[in-house]
């Protein structure tokens, strides 16, 4: 009955050629050129893309941070029949090992790759790090969700392993590896000492996917047992989202960490908790190079018309900037940033106001 396509047995030796190496946090080494400054490389994106991304320039500059942009375009290319990002892209991000992104457009359909998954699984950015803390001024049902979510970056349902069985019969493989899992755990239990929380969830559905999610669950029991002075304790997936919007509080003192698909859902939900996808931002770790990002995606219904609220890709700068060590530059930016939103004058629409994203931006400058 199973039909081990040609494709699928290419897809299994793909995935198993990245197997990683345990080497666990990310680190940036950049060093400071001729002109005093760090280059990092810019892809604006798609959709608000763009406009998200000018508004980050924007207040570096204001701010004077220390860092020169290589803008490059991922649009992806073929090779060999195989899906790439094209070679000035791959160039900068080996050089720079560090990039802001604006969100990519994926096709919904055969034959489409998702540009994101290729990044991620390029440069190897196996935790995708999501923070989502409510903001101080800006009334929601809550005012007390401060969450730190670790998702797996690489493989789970995100493998893309699919193909059909036969006709009207469609499988897709969610894959989980023993390796994949130590070093997201690893990340995770060092988030957790380096954030001073000291405590990990691991959120998962062990209970009805025995063997892929309780491999998942063991690693962080295994890598667990290395941190002793570390809490850790482990819910089920659709408990995590229960509890969570019902107290939040509950959940502010740990750090989440999941596999690849309930990561995704889950941090989409703690934003909605907050005030909505204008303003999570997020980091992709990786061994070789790491990617700071929106959470949200191109949202093509306002591109292009000056609508889009930019915090959350300049809380993933700010994000990107602590990564590099320009710690207070990352306070500045962020405390602007915040207190923009919190004094609620200048607003964009998303969070009830009527300002472009380009006053919202210069309301933020004004207030570095
Ligand atoms: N990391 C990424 O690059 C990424 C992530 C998610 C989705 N996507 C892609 O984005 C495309 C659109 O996806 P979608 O419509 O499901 O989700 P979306 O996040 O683009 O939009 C969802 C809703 O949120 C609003 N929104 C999102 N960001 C906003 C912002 N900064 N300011 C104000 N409003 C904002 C949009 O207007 C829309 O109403 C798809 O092609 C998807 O694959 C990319």
């Amino acid at each position: 009955m199973f039909k081990r396509s040609a494709v699928l047995s290419r897809q299994l030796k793909q995935v198993s050629s990245r197997l990683y190496s345990s080497q666990a946090i990310g680190s940036y080494n950049g060093q400071l050129n001729k002109n005093g400054n760090y280059l990092a490389t810019l892809i604006p994106g798609n959709g608000i893309g763009p406009e998200i991304s000018d508004a980050v320039v924007k207040i570096f500059k204001a701010a004077k941070v220390p860092i020169e942009w290589e803008t490059v375009e991922v649009t992806p290319i073929i090779e060999n029949g195989v899906t790439t990002i094209p070679k000035p892209a791959y160039e900068s991000m080996m050089k720079t090992k560090i990039a802001l992104k604006g969100p990519l457009m994926t096709p919904i359909g055969k034959g489409f790759v998702s540009l994101n998954l290729l990044l991620r699984r390029t440069f190897n950015l196996y935790a995708n790090l999501r923070p989502c803390k409510s903001i101080p001024g800006y009334k929601t049902h809550y005012d007390n969700v401060d969450t730190v979510l670790i998702r797996e970056n690489t493989e789970g349902e995100y493998s893309g392993i699919e193909h059909e069985v036969v006709d009207g019969v469609m499988q897709s493989i969610k894959l989980i590896t023993y390796p994949a899992s130590l070093r997201v755990a690893k990340f995770a239990f060092e988030y957790a000492i380096a954030s001073g929380r000291n405590d990990v969830t691991v959120v998962h559905k062990a209970n009805i996917m025995k063997l892929s999610d309780g491999l998942f669950l063991k690693a962080c029991e295994d890598v667990g047992a290395q941190y002793p002075n570390v809490k850790l304790t482990n819910i089920l997936l659709d408990r995590a989202c229960l509890e969570i919007v019902q107290n939040p509080d509950n959940y502010a003192k740990t750090v989440m960490v999941m596999p690849n698909l309930y990561g995704d859902i889950l941090s989409d939900m703690c934003a909605g908790l907050i005030g909505g996808l204008g303003l999570t931002p997020s980091g992709n770790i990786g061994k070789d190079a790491s990617i700071f990002e929106s959470v949200h995606g191109t949202a093509p219904d306002i591109a292009g018309k000056n609508l889009a609220n930019p915090t959350a890709l300049i809380l993933s700068s700010c994000m990107m900037l602590t990564h590099m060590n320009l710690h207070s530059k990352a306070e500045q930016i962020r405390n602007a940033t915040l207190s923009t939103i919190g004094e609620g004058k200048v607003l964009t629409g998303d969070l009830g106001g009527n300002s472009t994203c380009t006053e919202f931006t210069d309301a933020i400058i004004y207030n570095l």
